[in-house]
């Protein structure tokens, strides 16, 4: 129907005759002249209904209200000198109205198109709405330019995209799964796939040699603003190759989806042993964009007289005392740190020691009485300390103290605004552990996933056996994640046995692989880059809903379809379930 999309219009374009359609963004009716914003997909341009130019059409745009569907025939022309609209891409020109047509009529909207202010409930409901401006739809431009990057990358390498089953059997990613009760099968259950990991190991034992997909994966676990129920991963598998190849793959076709987004990154990344990422940032997912680092202070504080600080330097295994030294961070204000410790102690933090460093590196504090001479040097020496800085201890239990730290570093960049938003820090975090030991020792968890290569599995020490994993950090966000994976089923059975997993429980879970495994599996090894993510990161969104079309809310819900929702009793008959209600609160 058109000739043009709104903003293709520039002033070369003076004189033609265009037809555009689109919405009307807004109208003003100025004494006999009525004025319209007319919008599409690429931007508004000024349309100009003057009844001396031509009657019907003024009529007709008389008519207008905000959101009415309109196609709309004229001429391009000069706005006149002081009528120019700066804030608008097409504000030098507009076109004059000769025939106008309202296609479709629209109700008042429940919020004014392009407002950011509204909560995000009501722009759910009505997501076609909040998605109506040119804004959001770069977003999804840009989603839609990376999935095509990626694919060109893949393709040109050799990677043949596969699909495979959403209605499947659970997968062990760790979260809980998505349940699909079977009609034909009562009181059995179809899982849907929290990765496609299995298969494209599968597929690999069938020879294919290289794999891809953007995967659709599904994970009923607690929201955040990085985390969907439902999500798309660029997933990936590869044979005969080692942990190198596969990272060489990945920095490729990150750099070639950035590229497509006009962002040039260098590669190879930086690599960080997870060991360094926790003990330096306090995180497995450490932020490098800012120069912040923990320092281990815990031999400092042997035979001090702080007594809380002397006995957890008794047990080094177990403890850390743990400096972070903020340079010029002696202004933090008393209120601030104040506001600081509060937010420690919402992660377990049982204090927050602080010292400030003052003229002639004085230092001063609430602890500083309790210092000697030879602590105090060895603080500043440690820390590289200097004057008008401030310095921070955290002294616990190993896992709270890194990770209350870990969040303090965080939060101290944010406050005195350390973090440079136009910088992209990539990170290979290596070295992980193979496997966890969970809170009171009683069970041990497969870090990754129980399918991961153990890179020294005959060690006495399970907690030194480390895997041949990888994850790629950006900014502090955890982008993808992969490994090489268990080719050999006398390692699997070994992993297995140090999870406990016994022979039934493995052949009733994953018996398929296992059998595959015997049948001349090739070495092989991947990952997976969280899709979702990489756009938020691309369009520095602070919510992963905003690059998702129809998210789910925080609460798991999509409020425009109202699902989750009950079904029919028929429905319920048929797939053999009886509901039973929820206890009253
Ligand atoms: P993993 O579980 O680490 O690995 O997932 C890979 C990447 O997927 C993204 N991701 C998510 N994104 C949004 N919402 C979620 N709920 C969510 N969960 C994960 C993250 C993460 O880094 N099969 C393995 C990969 C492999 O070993 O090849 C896997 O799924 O960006
Ligand atoms: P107190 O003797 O309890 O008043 O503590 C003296 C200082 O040490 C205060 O600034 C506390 O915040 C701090 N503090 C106490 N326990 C810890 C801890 N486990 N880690 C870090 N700082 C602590």
């Amino acid at each position: 129907m058109r000739t043009h999309y709104c903003t293709e219009l520039t002033e070369e374009d003076i004189g033609k005759e265009v037809v555009l359609c689109g919405w009307a963004n807004s109208y003003r009716d100025h004494g006999g002249v009525v004025f319209i914003d007319l919008r599409d997909k690429s931007g508004i341009i000024q349309l100009v209904c003057d009844p001396a130019d031509d009657e019907k059409a003024h009529k007709v745009a008389t008519e207008v209200r905000d959101e009415y569907v309109l196609i709309a025939k004229g001429k391009v022309r000069l706005r006149g000198e002081g009528l120019e609209n700066p804030r608008l891409k097409t504000g030098k020109i507009e076109v004059v109205v000769n025939d106008l047509t309202i296609e479709n009529r629209s109700e008042p909207t429940p919020f004014v198109i392009g407002d950011e202010n509204v909560n995000e409930e009501i722009r759910l409901k009505y997501r076609y709405l909040d998605l109506r401006t040119q804004k959001a739809y770069e977003t999804f431009r840009l989603r839609s330019k990376a999935a095509i990057a990626a694919r060109n990358f893949l393709d040109a390498n050799g990677f043949l995209e596969v699909e495979t089953p959403i209605l499947t059997k659970s997968t062990p990613e760790g979260a809980r799964d998505y349940l699909v009760p079977s009609r034909l099968y009562p009181g059995e259950f179809f899982a849907l796939p929290q990765s496609p990991q299995l298969f494209k190991q599968l597929l690999m034992v069938a020879g294919f040699d290289r794999y891809f997909q953007l995967a659709k994966c599904f994970r009923d676990e607690d929201l955040r603003a990085d985390r969907q129920p439902e999500f798309t991963q660029i997933d990936v598998e590869m044979s005969f190759c080692d942990d190198e190849e596969v990272m060489n793959v990945a920095e490729g076709l990150i750099k070639a989806i950035f590229a497509a987004c006009g962002i040039n990154i260098q590669t190879p990344f930086k690599r960080m042993s997870y060991k360094e990422a926790m003990e330096t940032y306090g995180s497995d997912k450490p932020d490098l964009r800012y120069d912040l680092k923990l320092v281990d202070v815990i031999d400092v504080f042997e035979n001090t007289e702080l007594k809380v600080f002397r006995d957890i330097a008794q047990f080094k295994k177990l403890n850390r005392i743990k400096a972070l030294c903020v340079p010029g961070g002696e202004k933090l204000t008393r209120k601030e740190i104040d506001s600081l410790t509060d937010y420690v102690a919402k992660f377990g933090a049982k204090g927050l020691a602080w010292v400030k460093v003052k003229e002639n590196r004085e230092l001063q504090g609430p602890i500083v009485k309790f210092l000697s001479d030879e602590e105090k040097a060895a603080i500043l020496e440690k820390t590289g300390a200097n004057t008008g800085d401030i310095i921070f201890f955290g002294a616990g239990s190993k896992k709270t103290v890194l990770d209350y730290m870990g969040r303090l570093r965080n939060r101290i960049a944010e406050i005195l605004g350390l973090i440079d938003n136009d910088r992209y820090e990539f990170v290979w975090v290596v070295d992980f552990p193979m496997f966890e030991i969970e809170e009171g020792h009683v069970k041990v968890k497969a870090l990754h996933h129980p399918f991961t290569m153990p890179k020294n599995i005959d060690t006495e020490d399970i907690e030194e056996i480390k895997s041949v994993a990888y994850d790629v950090v950006v900014n502090g966000v955890e982008l993808g994640g992969g490994s090489i994976r268990i080719h050999k089923p006398e390692i699997q059975e070994k992993v297995f046995e140090i999870l406990g997993i016994g022979e039934e429980e493995a052949k009733e879970k994953f018996g398929f692989l296992l059998e595959a495994l015997k049948f001349g599996a090739p070495p092989h090894g991947g990952f997976a880059i969280g899709f979702d993510r990489l756009i938020m990161l691309l369009t520095k969104k602070e919510s992963i809903r905003d690059v998702i079309a129809f998210p789910k809310t925080q609460k798991a819900q999509c409020l425009l379809t109202n699902a989750p929702s009950p079904v029919d009793p028929e429905q319920l008959k048929e797939l053999h379930l009886r509901i039973r209600e929820p206890k009253k609160a």
